[in-house]
């Protein structure tokens, strides 16, 4: 089989190297990939927003299964286009991705089909916020612009000036352009934080292992919130009694909701879970895989993950069994200075071989190969991943290849897994 996968990330990286476990693949291709997936599969420099250009590659390198990994293209309708050319995908058709690009149709889906998911209001005028939460006077509050915003369309205010500062940014100064148009005002909640990443065909969905991502850019939760600065799977918060509760109250009916609607999912629905005291509530829904959830994720499936996709383009996914490694994983993100501000691009990169360095795996986010050399290119640099017998073996194998890579300027969080390994003392 000849394989092509649309992005360039760290999570395009992970489902690269596992696609590349397959004994069907004889091929790879990335668009436009990066300077480590360059390791892996062969690079074109075509944007994985570009339809048209993805779907003149799909024909040129002779694709017979095509992967659309980001949410863009997704939501723009990428998978429809591929699909009206014959090609196999996967990833949903826009009609089913919009349950990621737009808030609105998610919160109301899932108020129609009675799905848990924090109380909500829809605004499209900033005024009309502005008041609704001066009357509330609840805080913090949580305002999220309705389309897609890179992972930062959500604030969280703590008093009224902060609300009011950020309904102008996303309404009035649209800071995520047409997004901002309308937002979703919601009740917080409060409780651990599960991301469950699901396969689906429309008929079966089969989650895969749990995982816990760290969005702040700080130790100890504090700072920005990034796109996600490491990752751990399992995450013991989700444990078999949640797993069946969310089962029967939110996966398999949001599955059957989709249907309802005319919108069939078909591809890796990702649910943002946080397990409040009133039980597990849908926080958001991603159309595609978690980054940098995959990294943790995709390192633990042992059944051929083309087998998946395929299952999962036929429809038969109820016929395949997936297996999964009782290790745990773990994923230390080490990022550009500055990020999720600004920060430079272009600083090479020491400690890696051919990208990679002992005991880890090393997936690639933001990098690009300058004269041979590695140097950063994006604000997330490189996904530092081990698996371990148990939690703690596989962050002390992350932290301690991390200790060995340098560039100017690279941060990390020194807590990654800090929460969960202290969950695990609770349990036990
Ligand atoms: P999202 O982009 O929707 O995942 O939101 C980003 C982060 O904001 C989440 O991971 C949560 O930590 C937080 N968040 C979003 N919605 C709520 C809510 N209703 N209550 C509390 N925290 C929230
Ligand atoms: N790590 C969160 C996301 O992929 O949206």
């Amino acid at each position: 089989m000849r394989v092509l996968v649309v992005g360039g990330g760290g999570r395009e990286h992970a489902l690269v190297r596992k696609i590349k476990e397959s004994p069907r693949v004889d091929y790879i291709a990335c668009c436009p990939g990066n300077g480590g997936i360059s390791y892996d599969a062969e690079c074109f420099n075509v944007s994985a927003t570009d339809i048209d250009g993805v779907v003149k590659l799909a024909k040129k390198i002779k694709a017979d299964f095509v992967v659309v990994a980001p949410d863009d293209p997704l939501v723009m309708g990428m998978v429809d286009a591929l699909n009206k050319e014959g090609f196999a995908t996967f990833g949903p058709d826009s009609r089913a991705a919009i349950i990621e690009g737009s808030k609105v149709f998610s919160k109301n889906l899932m108020e129609k089909y009675n799905i848990p998911t924090a109380e909500y209001k829809v605004f499209s005028n900033p005024e009309d916020v502005i008041e609704y939460i001066k009357q509330k006077n609840e805080f913090p509050a949580v305002i999220k612009a309705d389309g897609l915003a890179l992972g930062k369309g959500v604030i969280i205010p703590e008093n009224l000036d902060e609300a009011v500062a950020g309904v102008k940014e996303i309404m009035e100064d649209k800071i995520f352009g047409e997004s901002g148009n309308n937002v979703v005002v919601e009740e917080f909640l409060t409780g651990p934080e599960v991301s469950v990443l699901a396969f689906t065909d429309g008929k079966t969905v089969k989650p895969m292992v749990s995982s816990m991502d760290h969005k702040r850019a700080l130790n100890g939760d504090k700072g920005l919130n990034t796109g996600g600065m490491g990752t751990v799977s399992p995450n013991p918060y989700y444990t078999d009694d949640v797993a069946a509760e969310c089962m029967e109250k939110i996966f398999i009916p949001t599955i059957n909701a989709m249907n309802s609607e005319g919108r069939t999912f078909k591809g890796c629905l990702y649910f943002g879970l946080m397990i409040t005291p009133k039980g597990p509530k849908v926080i958001e829904y991603n159309c595609r895989f978690g980054d940098p959830e995959t990294q943790v994720v995709l390192p633990r499936l042992k059944t051929d993950i083309m087998d998946i996709f395929e299952a999962i383009n036929n429809e038969t996914l109820a016929e395949l069994d997936i297996e999964w490694d009782s290790r745990a994983a773990a994923c230390v993100i080490m990022a550009s200075g500055g990020y999720p501000k600004s920060y430079p691009k272009g600083i090479e990169i020491k400690g890696l071989v051919n990208g990679q360095t002992d005991g880890v795996t090393v997936y690639h986010a933001g990098t690009a190969l300058k004269d041979d050399k590695l140097v950063t290119s994006g604000g997330r640099v490189l996904g530092v991943t081990a698996l371990g017998d148990d939690l703690q073996s596989a962050l002390d194998k992350s932290y301690n290849a991390v200790k060995a890579i340098e560039f100017d300027g690279a941060h990390y969080r020194n807590d990654i897994g800090k929460k969960a390994l202290a969950a695990l003392k609770q349990v036990r």
